[in-house]
């Protein structure tokens, strides 16, 4: 049995020594201390030796072990330092290289326009709130004062899903989710994704970007919406824009605006761009129904709240001058790298 030990401690070493990568050492391992190993036979065969073998082999056997172990150890770490040697020097980065030539991406038009807005709301002491794209029946329409059969429904032709949740169609379908969540006072923006089945044409696409804002407090006025939305807007557009408000119908407010900005290629004097109106829409405001304010639960006798939802895309095709909201989505890199 000694000589057996003795064997299998040079051949181990012998093994270990040339073992040049951590697959081979792993392999190695397995082999000498695995459960099939011939040293794990060793030690199920001690229990049928006498006495006196045990007293004898045991110990040798617990220190060749030790000894092996110590030794596989020892190569491990040596491989493992080698082969991060090796992958430093592959891998090495030269920040001296000069990458003026090489192309670099960039944000899409939509997204820089959405952080602006979000950065700006943000300087104002809004939150920016988030919410789920795929979106329940009941925070998309029923909060929002629309019924199921309501009429209103048919203002946005909908992707319905199997079970009662719907592409969410507006960003107005946070506003209860971040009511109940924030409660009263709150000023939140909302930017996101929404969905319509619409056909795609020069203004309108199927998968665009609302903005969408809430502002719930104690005596919040017309003037409080009518300033928020001018200061960010000339933030936006520039100090030179007007911008008015029109009668419109959303269900979720009362009463309801159309927002219209001075066309921004003639100043308002009528042009091609703005149809000859000298005007141009870019969402839906006003002040929250109080069936709203009731959904989350907000005592309207108290509190009273504006809010506002603007269509992304369009803000970046009036401010970049885009004729046709098809490019921003075609992937086409003469429209991207324009900007
Ligand atoms: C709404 O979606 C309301 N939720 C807005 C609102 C919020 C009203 C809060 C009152 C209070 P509307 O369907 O009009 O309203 O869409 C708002 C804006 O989204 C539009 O003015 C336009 O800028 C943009 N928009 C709408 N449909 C499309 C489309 N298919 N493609 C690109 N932009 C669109």
């Amino acid at each position: 049995m000694k000589d057996k030990l003795e064997q299998l401690k040079k051949a181990a070493i012998d093994e270990i020594s040339k073992a040049s990568n951590s697959k081979v050492i792993e392999e190695i391992e397995i082999k000498y201390f695995g459960k099939k190993s011939e040293l794990s036979d060793i030690l199920k065969s001690i229990s049928t030796l006498s006495d006196d073998e045990k007293r004898e082999i045991g110990p040798l056997v617990n220190s060749l072990k030790l000894e092996l172990n110590s030794i596989i150890e020892n190569k491990k770490n040596e491989i493992l330092n080698n082969e991060i040697d090796l992958k430093l020097k592959e891998e090495y980065i030269d920040p001296t290289i000069d990458l003026k030539n090489e192309k670099v991406g960039h944000m899409h038009p939509t997204s820089q326009l959405r952080y602006k807005l979000e950065d700006i709301f943000r300087s104002m002491g809004f939150m920016v709130y988030d919410g789920p794209e795929i979106e329940t029946d009941f925070f998309n329409f029923e909060a929002l004062n629309i019924p199921k059969n309501h009429p209103a429904r048919d203002m946005q032709d909908t992707f319905y899903t199997k079970d009662d949740t719907v592409l969410r169609t507006q960003t107005s379908s946070c506003q209860v989710r971040a009511l109940r969540e924030f409660g009263a006072p709150i000023k939140a923006v909302i930017p996101g994704r929404v969905f319509r089945n619409e056909a795609s044409d020069a203004t309108h696409e199927h998968n665009f970007n609302q903005i969408e804002c809430i502002v719930v407090d104690e005596n919040i006025s017309i003037a409080n919406l009518i300033s928020t939305i001018d200061m960010f807007i000339k933030k936006i557009f520039g100090e030179g824009v007007k911008i008015r408000l029109r009668p419109g119908y959303f269900p979720f407010v009362e009463p309801g605006f159309e927002l219209d900005i001075s066309c921004l290629v003639c100043g308002g004097k009528k042009c091609p761009a703005c149809k000859h109106t000298g005007w141009l829409e870019l969402g839906g405001t006003g002040m929250v129904h109080p069936n709203v304010l009731k959904a989350a639960d907000i005592d309207s006798s108290v509190y009273s709240a504006f809010a506002f939802g603007f269509g992304i895309d369009r803000m970046m095709m009036q401010k970049y001058k885009v004729e046709d909201l098809r490019w921003s989505m075609s992937g086409d890199l003469r429209f991207i790298n324009q900007f």
